[in-house]
Parts: structure tokens; C-alpha cells; sequence
């Protein structure tokens, strides 16, 4: 299969950047669609771990090439860190790393709106809704724009009057901004030798029948369109963002692999059915080291969701299904799976029917035995206790899409397929 993509199915850190970092290494060409330095990929490589924000994971194999697509909200002093990092750590990333001209650009100016306005949501911070915000209002800057650094200076300084004149920026903010966009500008400018035509890029890799491998960010259910508004992210991060942010035709992708965590976690604010506010949840949280590799914060916790899952899959046209940290459950007596919701009394039928009043909905589980065994050392899916086999074909059989690998600890060698 040529094209094939790697989607988060839940609220994101299914742990896709360990999934497309197993998948990258079969890859000619790994590419991102869609978000920016709200990510957070963790890989982790023997010795090394390696958290990636806007760099697709494909970039630890030597022979991959990136492109970071047109759909996406570049930083610029974040993939500069990023590049110094992966140089630090001895990943040469010279003439791998392509950006589309027609990426918008984060400024400072984004993130101090963000960081002003953000907490309503819960946002990572990164100035990511402000910056796609100003692509709507066709007020953004996109890459191709940093080759004029003067008029990129001009712009800065015009966006800065209309923010203080609209009160999106106030003025106890400017002697941080000062700092911050020097700092950005010159990020810009040794940001323009990444500039590419990546359509241009992408149609001929997918026109060679080379192997690219498509990875998404955030997740479904933080999808400006079909996750919980307005508690999502601010952009199409199910499948259907893929055309739109890499410039390649839907029907050009020829799997869709979808990530889901074998329990359920979300960061940030916004309505979650499953969540669990007591010890298990707790038990979930320290286990999972659930802590975003963005920003630190604690992830919210909670058993997994059918209904949600079977939603994610449908919308996103999933062909098959990687569950993520299953080792995490090996110590339960019992596990729930939530099957089915009630809203106001009445039993609903699927996930979009409800997603605008998730907040209300009483989540219906059913009681699967735990398995009480280390699952971390397996070799082989059928090794697995018979318990966690049930676990899985029911989680299958209620999202209707074959779970073909399992993963069972953070390390590259650390899954099962079945
Ligand atoms: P990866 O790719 C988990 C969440 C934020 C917040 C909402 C909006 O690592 O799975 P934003 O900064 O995007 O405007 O915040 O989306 N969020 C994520 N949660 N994983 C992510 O990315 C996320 N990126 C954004 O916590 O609730
Ligand atoms: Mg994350």
C-alpha cells in the first residue's frame, strides 16, 4: 500500500509518534497535514527518547524525507530548536526536512493571544487556534513570505497595531514580544532553506509508487469538525484534513491506520464521558506516565469508549486498528468497556448524535475480567493471557475494525501483531 496514514482515534496521545516511527522505517516520505507544536510524538529508541512537535517521527530513519504540509502552523523557533536538537542527538536532518511554502506561519503574536485567551479551553499554548484563525481571516503570513525579512518585519509591526487596536494584545505584553520576535526572525530566516514545493514533492513520490506514510496530529474527537466543539483543537485532524493539508487527491490514500489507546485520556477542558475522578484514574494516570509531552499537564483518565471509538473509525474510514498501551491494564482485577450512552433517559444511538451534549451523557459499561500478568516481555499476540485476547476481540467487535498490532511498553520492539 502506498499511501498510508496513521490517525489518532481518541483525543490524541494514542502514541502515533511511536507507531509512525515503526512504520518510517519501511518509508520513503513521512508528511504531517495538519497542526503544529500542539504535538507532542514521543519515540522512544533504545537509550534515546526523542519527543517530536512539528518534524514528522518518520525522521529518526536516515534514508525517510519529511515534509511538513500545507495545512499545518509552522513555529518557527520551535522547529529550529527542533532541528538543533535532532542534530545534537546525531540525526543529520540536512535536505530531509521539507516545508510547504503555503504552511502558515505561528507568530509571537499568536501566542501571546493564545496565552491570554487559551485557559477557556484548555489549549497547549502554542499559539495554534490564533494562527489558523488568521489564515480564515486572510490575515496570516504563510512560509513563502519569510524570504522578505523586511516585509515580514512590516507585517509583524501592522498585525501588532490592529491586535493592540482590537484588544487581542494588550500593552503589558509588548516588552515580552520585543524578545520574542527578535528571536523569530531570525528563526525565519534559517528557516527559509527548508522552504519546498511539497505538492509538487508529493505528487511525484505517489506518482514513482514510493511508500509514504501520512501522520496525523492531535485526534478525532479534538477535530474542528467532528470532535467536541468547542473543546478541540483547530484543525481537521481526522483523515478528512489529509487532502486539504498535503495537496494530494482523498482517493490517493490507500489505508487509513487507526491509534487507539487501550484506555481512554484527554488534556485540556471539554466533556469526557469515561473519565474516571477516583483512585482508578489515578492508577491509569501513573502507570501510563500520562503526562503531555507538550506542556507538562496531568492527562485526564478513563476506561476505554465503544461509542466514541466506533465514531472515530466511521469518520475516518479506518482501515485497521493499532492499540496502543495495553500493558498499562495488566494489573486490574476487572476492566469496563463503555458500550453505549443515555442522554435525558433515552438510549442514543452513536456518538454524533450526542457529541454536542456530551457533558450530559450517562456512559453505559460493561465488566470485562482483568488478567492480573505481566504482558510487557511477550514475544508473540497469541502469548497474550486469554483475558487480554477477550479485551481485545471486544473492543474490536464493538468498533466493527480489526485490531492487528498491540503494543505493550514504549520500546520500538514492544508490539504485537496478530
Ligand atoms: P498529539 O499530536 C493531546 C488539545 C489541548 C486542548 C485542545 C486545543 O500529541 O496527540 P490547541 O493548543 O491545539 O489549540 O489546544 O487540544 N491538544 C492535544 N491533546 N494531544 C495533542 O497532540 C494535542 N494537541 C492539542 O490540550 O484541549
Ligand atoms: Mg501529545
Amino acid at each position: 500500500m502506498p499511501v498510508t496514514a496513521v490517525i489518532g482515534g481518541q483525543w490524541g496521545d494514542e502514541g502515533k509518534g511511536k507507531i509512525v516511527d515503526l512504520l518510517g522505517a519501511d518509508m520513503d516520505l513521512v508528511a504531517r497535514y495538519q497542526g503544529g507544536a500542539n504535538a507532542g510524538h514521543t519515540v522512544q529508541t533504545g537509550e534515546q527518547t526523542f519527543i517530536l512537535h512539528q518534524i514528522p517521527s518518520g525522521i529518526l530513519h536516515p534514508n525517510v524525507r519529511c515534509v511538513l504540509g500545507n495545512g499545518m502552523v509552522i513555529d518557527p523557533i520551535a522547529l529550529m530548536e527542533e532541528l538543533d536538537s535532532l542534530a545534537a542527538n546525531g540525526i543529520d536532518t540536512s535536505d530531509r526536512v521539507l516545508l510547504s511554502t503555503h504552511a502558515h506561519i505561528v507568530t509571537p503574536l499568536h501566542q501571546a493571544m493564545d496565552r491570554a485567551t487559551g485557559h477557556i479551553v484548555g489549549t497547549t499554548g502554542r499559539g495554534i487556534g490564533l494562527a489558523y484563525a488568521d489564515k480564515a481571516r486572510r490575515l496570516g503570513i504563510r512560509a513563502v513570505d519569510l524570504t522578505d525579512i523586511r516585509g515580514l518585519g512590516g507585517y509583524i509591526l501592522k498585525r501588532l497595531k490592529l491586535g493592540l487596536n482590537q484588544g487581542e494584545i494588550q500593552k503589558s505584553d509588548l516588552p515580552a514580544l520585543k524578545t520574542e520576535i527578535e528571536a523569530f526572525l531570525h528563526a525565519c530566516s534559517r528557516m527559509v532553506s527548508l522552504l519546498a514545493d511539497t505538492v509538487q514533492v508529493l505528487q511525484e513520490a505517489i506518482d514513482r509508487n514510493d511508500k509514504v506514510l501520512i501522520e496525523g496530529a492531535q485526534g478525532t474527537l479534538l477535530d474542528i469538525d467532528f470532535g467536541t466543539y468547542p473543546f478541540v483543537t483547530s484543525s481537521s485532524s481526522g483523515s478528512g484534513g489529509i487532502a486539504s493539508g498535503l495537496g494530494i487527491p482523498p482517493r490517493a490514500v490507500d489505508r487509513v491506520i487507526g491509534i487507539f489507546k487501550a484506555y481512554t485520556t484527554r488534556v485540556g477542558n471539554g466533556p469526557f464521558p469515561t473519565e474516571l475522578d477516583d483512585a482508578i484514574g489515578k492508577r491509569l494516570q501513573d502507570s501510563g506516565a500520562e503526562f503531555g509531552a507538550t506542556t507538562g499537564r496531568p492527562r485526564r483518565c478513563g476506561w476505554f469508549d465503544a461509542v466514541a471509538g466506533r465514531y472515530s473509525c466511521q469518520v475516518n474510514g479506518i482501515d485497521e486498528i493499532y492499540l496502543s498501551k495495553l500493558d498499562i491494564l495488566d494489573r486490574f482485577d476487572e476492566l469496563k468497556i463503555c458500550t453505549g450512552y443515555t442522554l435525558d433517559g433515552v438510549t442514543i444511538d452513536g456518538f454524533s448524535a450526542a457529541v454536542h451534549r456530551l457533558d450530559k451523557i450517562e456512559p453505559h459499561y460493561e465488566t470485562l475480567p482483568g488478567w492480573n500478568a505481566s504482558s510487557a516481555d511477550l514475544t508473540a499476540a497469541e502469548q497474550l493471557p486469554e483475558a487480554a485476547q477477550n479485551y481485545i476481540g471486544r473492543v474490536e467487535e464493538l468498533l466493527g475494525v480489526p485490531v492487528t498490532h498491540v503494543s505493550i511498553g514504549a520500546e520500538r520492539n514492544q508490539i504485537l501483531k496478530r
